[in-house]
């Protein structure tokens, strides 16, 4: 059988800072409310630019790096992101562009901030069915081109940035010891769509809009969505939480990792947290961590990970996997 195996990843983040103490000056906030509710301590914000294409290409220009390899390698590219630098084309065709890669195909995927589990998934279909031999898997988002910056209750929650993966169609003999995906579990549930959504669109009203949010709402249902899609993939794989050595979820909010780690009875040492440096960056915010923790030493081959997100739809899912 076909197994999607981790040949490199990479990350881009813009040049800005914006802490927590700068935000006091635009909105009536403090640091100590924000590092309490949410512990997020500063964000990057794109400057004149930067886009959500220049951060993913840059992004993809590492994890080519890392991994040895060039754009003509390359058979895919699917790039989750809410925040397009166009209506359209797909930003990922830009970023095809940017990279000089003529062949191929590129798309993207909008799951909000569940973007880059459902661009995994889809990725990992590709390279199971034989479409395709090597996939490059980006996160990249610009939210604070889409936040009320009046609000702020929402603007003092997101970051931009971006992360990316190359993943590569390696034959395996199926274990759960092998290296590559195991499992992608997806879910989404329309009915909660009016509790994290953009108040604007193509379709509706002619204009991008600003991002909405009901934060106790989303709070309220994160967890136990979390939970659920991570019981999942343990099922499906037959393996056991004490197998994983690396939680890598998605960045929203302190308050949501640490439940449902301790829900779960993952410890805390376990997990990779970069939200007190990123903020929440939505599809870019898995990629984003795992650069962190594979660059830093953390995650090391042969590691059982398992990433997970929650976020606009609602929208929810995860993927074991063995780096
Ligand atoms: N600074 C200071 N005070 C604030 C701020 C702020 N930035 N924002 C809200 N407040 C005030 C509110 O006005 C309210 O005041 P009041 O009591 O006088 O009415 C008070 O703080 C409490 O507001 P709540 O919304 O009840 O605060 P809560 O403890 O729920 O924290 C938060 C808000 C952090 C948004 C929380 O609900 C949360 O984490 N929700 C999850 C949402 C999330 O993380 N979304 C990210 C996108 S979805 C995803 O990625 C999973």
């Amino acid at each position: 059988m076909i197994r999607s195996v981790v040949r490199g990843f990479g990350a881009s983040l813009p040049k800005r800072v914006l802490t927590n103490k700068e935000l006091e000056g635009l909105v009536e906030t403090s640091d100590e409310w924000i590092v309490q509710r949410t512990g997020i301590r500063q964000r990057y914000i794109a400057g004149e630019g930067e886009t959500t294409a220049s951060l993913g290409e840059a992004a993809a220009r590492a994890a080519l790096e890392r991994a040895g390899l060039t754009p003509a390698d390359l058979d895919i590219i699917i790039l989750a992101t809410s925040t397009p630098d166009n209506t359209f084309p797909a930003t990922a065709v830009n970023i095809q562009n940017r990279l000089g890669m003529h062949h191929g195909a590129a798309f993207d995927v909008q799951a909000v901030c569940s973007g880059f589990i459902y661009a995994m998934a889809t990725a990992d279909a590709y390279l199971r069915g034989g479409l395709a031999k090597r996939a490059l898997v980006i996160g990249a988002e610009t939210f604070s081109r889409i936040l009320d910056w009046n609000d702020r209750t929402t603007c003092v929650l997101f970051g931009d940035g971006a992360g990316a993966v190359i993943l590569e169609a390696v034959e395996s003999s199926g274990e759960t010891a092998d290296r590559g995906v195991l499992t992608c579990q997806l879910r989404s549930d329309g009915a909660h769509q009016q509790k994290l959504y953009v108040d604007g669109g193509p379709s509706t009203t002619g204009t991008v809009g600003h991002l909405r949010m009901e934060g106790r709402e989303v709070f309220k249902h994160a967890v136990g969505m979390i939970t659920d899609v991570i019981e999942d993939a343990f099922t499906a794989t037959g393996t056991q939480i004490e197998d994983l050595d690396w939680l890598v979820p998605h960045q929203a909010n302190r308050r949501i990792i640490d439940a449902s780690a301790k829900k779960l009875g993952i410890p805390l040492e376990k997990v990779v947290v970069t939200v007190d440096l990123h903020g929440n960056t939505s599809a870019a915010s898995i990629p984003l961590a795992l650069a962190t923790a594979a660059g830093d030493g953390r995650i090391k081959q042969g590691d059982l990970v398992l990433l997970e997100a929650m976020g606009g739809g609602f929208t929810w899912g995860s993927v074991l996997l063995r780096w």
